[in-house]
């Protein structure tokens, strides 16, 4: 049989691993496939350059709707990025019948909705296995491997320019300025990380697995935020001496209902640093690496660790899509694994619960005057406030701000209440004259 030919669009890193990879295991993927994947087109506007990737045996253009209008491609794979041109292109390609592979986690956490729609009526599939961890088969694993199961909540380091940092900053004790200048030195960040370290490629990512975990809509403008710019060296030294360490987590979570407490039923959709307890596996992924771990009722936990970006990882899940899509192709589209895992016709509309409804527990630092009845009125607060104390650290003065300081270090960990109660008794802790500074608040998550 005649090889099923693919046009890529944008060849970059991750397209340049693509063809790489696709050409040297050509043979082990055919048999696979059960009949040959070849990149015969490419459009790149650095036509020189795209030739010299992938030598005169593959046609290359600057426009990419000359690949979109070709009737010989089957599979556009989009490596632009972006919600630009990148959406425009992908949705022409799926109203000229072909099928899409794209590695775009911010097209289609934003426009997914649209573009899963669309791909529905004309038939095609749209494929996104390298837009969540890279390399890491976890849509695959979301999608189909565990599929028996009532998904409880999903917890990933999805994003490396971050886990990165924080690994530098844990065991250098440095801020995260000076860990953020040295990793775009190194090349480990982008020159405009803001996407990375603001946690909103984390989030992106985040919303794709929440939308196949539990069938609801891609809704990432429902999603909370926060990335890691404001975390200080102290904080990541302090949680390690309470057992814990600081990682940047997408978290999304099925909450059920509970009258007694004032929960309703909803989805919580959320990125921001979190404790995890250092024993933990993965409390213990280091550098640029990623890992998630997903609670299913049937499997108990699951946890899937690899390589979150870089070319030849991410091209692995490009091609195993490509792979899919070859065997699929013609099996008739009700047949095929739908878009977000359950079928079109039976998405639930359970909501993304607002962060005052999400219920977690925390670190809090609170720096203080260092004087008699300080600890009794924060404590009374949280008391009143119904938030039970799990721990409680103080640091001697002298050990916080020097000889003779006057000032000093309370860190408390609590046991799990409503995000709107902690943000209540906050402010009434803050009010204290002898709060001396704004009140540091983690969340934490046992992960158990
Ligand atoms: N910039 C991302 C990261 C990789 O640092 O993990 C692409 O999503």
């Amino acid at each position: 049989m005649k090889p099923i030919q693919v046009g890529l669009l944008g060849i970059g890193v991750v397209g340049a691993g693509t063809f790489n990879v696709l050409k040297r295991n050509q043979e082990e993927i055919q048999r696979r496939a059960g009949r040959g994947i070849e990149i015969t087109m490419v459009a790149d506007l650095d036509v020189a350059r795209a030739q010299s990737i992938v030598g005169a045996g593959v046609q290359v253009v600057n426009d990419a709707r000359a690949i979109i209008a070709n009737p010989d491609i089957d599979i556009v794979i989009e490596l632009i990025g972006g919600y630009g041109i990148a959406k425009t292109l992908v949705l022409e390609a799926i109203a000229a019948g072909k099928h899409v592979v794209t590695a775009n986690k911010a097209l289609l956490a934003v426009h997914g909705t649209e573009i899963f729609a669309a791909a529905s009526a004309k038939g095609v599939m749209v494929a996104f296995e390298a837009a969540v961890a890279g390399g890491i088969p976890i849509i695959k694993a979301l999608r189909e491997g565990l599929t028996a199961n009532r998904i409880q909540w999903i917890a990933g380091i999805i994003n490396g320019t971050t886990n990165f940092i924080l690994s530098e900053m844990r065991d250098k004790g440095l801020d995260f300025a000076v860990v953020l200048k040295e990793a775009q030195r190194l090349g480990y960040a982008e020159a405009d990380p803001t996407f990375d370290i603001e946690g909103v490629d984390a989030a992106h990512k985040v919303t794709l697995m929440s939308a196949i975990a539990f069938g609801i809509p891609v809704q990432f403008d429902k999603a909370y935020v926060e990335g890691i710019t404001k975390l200080g060296a102290a904080d990541i030294k302090y949680a390690e001496q309470l057992g814990y360490r600081i990682k940047l987590l997408g978290i999304t979570k099925r909450r059920e209902a509970n009258a007694a407490k004032g929960y309703s039923a909803g989805i919580e959709l959320r990125v921001h640093p979190s404790l995890i307890p250092s024993k933990r596996l993965i409390a213990n992924v280091e550098g640029a690496m990623n890992a998630v771990v997903v609670n299913g009722d049937a499997v108990g936990n699951t946890l899937y660790y690899g390589k979150g970006a870089g070319s030849e990882p991410t091209a692995s899940a490009v091609i195993a899509d490509l792979v899919d899509i070859t065997r699929l192709h013609t099996a008739d589209p009700l047949n095929r694994v739908p878009h977000l895992a359950f079928q079109p016709g039976s998405m639930s509309d359970l909501p993304i619960l607002p962060m005052g409804d999400v219920v977690t527990s925390y670190y809090l630092r609170l720096r203080v005057a260092d004087e008699a009845g300080v600890l009794a009125k924060v404590t009374g607060i949280l008391a009143s406030a119904d938030i039970s104390i799990d721990a409680v650290l103080q640091r001697e003065a002298d050990e916080v701000g020097g000889e003779g300081a006057t000032q000093t270090d309370v860190i408390i960990l609590t046991h799990d209440c409503q995000e709107a109660r902690m943000n209540h008794a906050m402010a009434l802790m803050q009010a204290l004259p002898t709060v001396l500074q704004p009140i540091v608040r983690i969340r934490k998550e046992e992960l158990a």
